[in-house]
């Protein structure tokens, strides 16, 4: 049951949305560690912590996020995105307490047109995608897996997958769209990636609200701002809302795009299982106030 007098732990505390939750839980119990307090693979410093802070509920909101350094840097992805995930949900087990982790929609390969439900069989197309779904992984294997020998239920835990993240707190590509525009810079745009673009002071609410409504069992949740898009046409909206002269933005394809990383098409990802947030379009609104 968690209401007003859980206590909880946030991960991430110095990132786009560890820092949106901190304003969301304000008025709740909850201490936040950032990755200078807290090397998320160190499993020791991780009981400890666990231990000194006696949360009821985590908040993993850690990533190894730079989609193309995980091509060459596979290993480290995986240790952060995918073994510290499942020794966080061993000690969570151990300890009776609720996690929440955050994923992502590039555990999909994005060839799907319709979008992708929670039952979707998730096939990443990148090192990225592969280590944050070792993690979800890991997760459930360790709060489903049959315990010290007895009955004992499942351990509590919410998988969030999201996708385009903006928050007011971090550079992500909005904030650099209109750095550029500032400037008067033209600068192209992907026209024919489709994903839901997802404001993270949304998000940080809606997991509040997920919490606390006592209602949902374990399991994957997407989380999303409603309306799917693609950059080119979030990048106009976005400039012309913002008073900047839309025309700035001229589209291009995926297949001109030159990244070390491949990216799935169409990552549309459909919430079958939750109240519909917004549309993408208000939040920008807010995004912007
Ligand atoms: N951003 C998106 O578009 C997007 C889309 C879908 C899903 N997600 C998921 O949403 C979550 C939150 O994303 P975000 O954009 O808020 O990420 P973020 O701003 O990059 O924040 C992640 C935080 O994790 C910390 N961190 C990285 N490695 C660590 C380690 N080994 N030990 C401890 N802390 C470490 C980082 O600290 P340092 O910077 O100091 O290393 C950073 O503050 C992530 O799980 C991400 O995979 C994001």
């Amino acid at each position: 049951m968690f209401d007003n007098s859980t206590r909880y732990l946030i991960l991430g505390k110095n990132g786009m949305l560890g820092k949106d939750l901190q304003v969301v839980f304000h008025d709740r119990d909850f201490v936040a560690l950032g990755h200078d307090e807290l090397e998320i693979t160190d499993e020791e410093a991780l009981k400890t912590a666990i231990l000194n802070v006696q949360p009821d509920v985590i908040i993993n909101t850690v990533a190894f996020k730079d989609v193309n350094k995980a091509e060459s840097e596979e290993d480290k992805a995986n240790q952060v995105n995918g073994y510290a995930v499942g020794k966080l949900a061993k000690i969570c087990r151990d300890f009776g307490v609720t996690l929440v982790h955050i994923s992502t929609d590039y555990v999909f390969d994005g060839r799907k047109k319709e979008g992708y439900s929670e039952e979707d069989l998730a096939e990443p197309i990148n090192a990225y995608g592969r280590s944050k779904l070792l993690g979800e992984q890991l997760l459930i294997e360790a709060m489903e897996a049959e315990y010290k020998g007895d009955e004992s239920e499942n351990g509590k835990y919410f998988i969030i997958r999201t996708s385009y993240l903006f928050g007011k707190h971090g550079v992500n590509l909005l904030s650099k769209l209109l750095d550029n525009a500032k400037k008067g810079e033209k600068f192209k745009v992907i026209n024919d990636q489709w994903a839901c673009p997802t404001y993270t002071m949304d998000l940080a609410k809606q997991i509040k609200w997920i919490l606390e409504s006592n209602e949902y069992d374990s399991g994957i949740y997407h989380v999303v701002n409603s309306g799917k898009t693609n950059w080119y046409e979030l990048a106009k909206t976005l400039l012309s809302d913002a008073g900047y002269d839309p025309e700035l933005v001229y589209p291009c394809s995926i297949t001109d795009w030159e990244a070390s990383a491949a990216r799935p098409q169409n990552s549309v990802l459909l919430n079958t299982k939750l109240p519909e947030l917004r549309p993408w379009k208000e939040a920008l609104i807010d995004y912007l106030g």
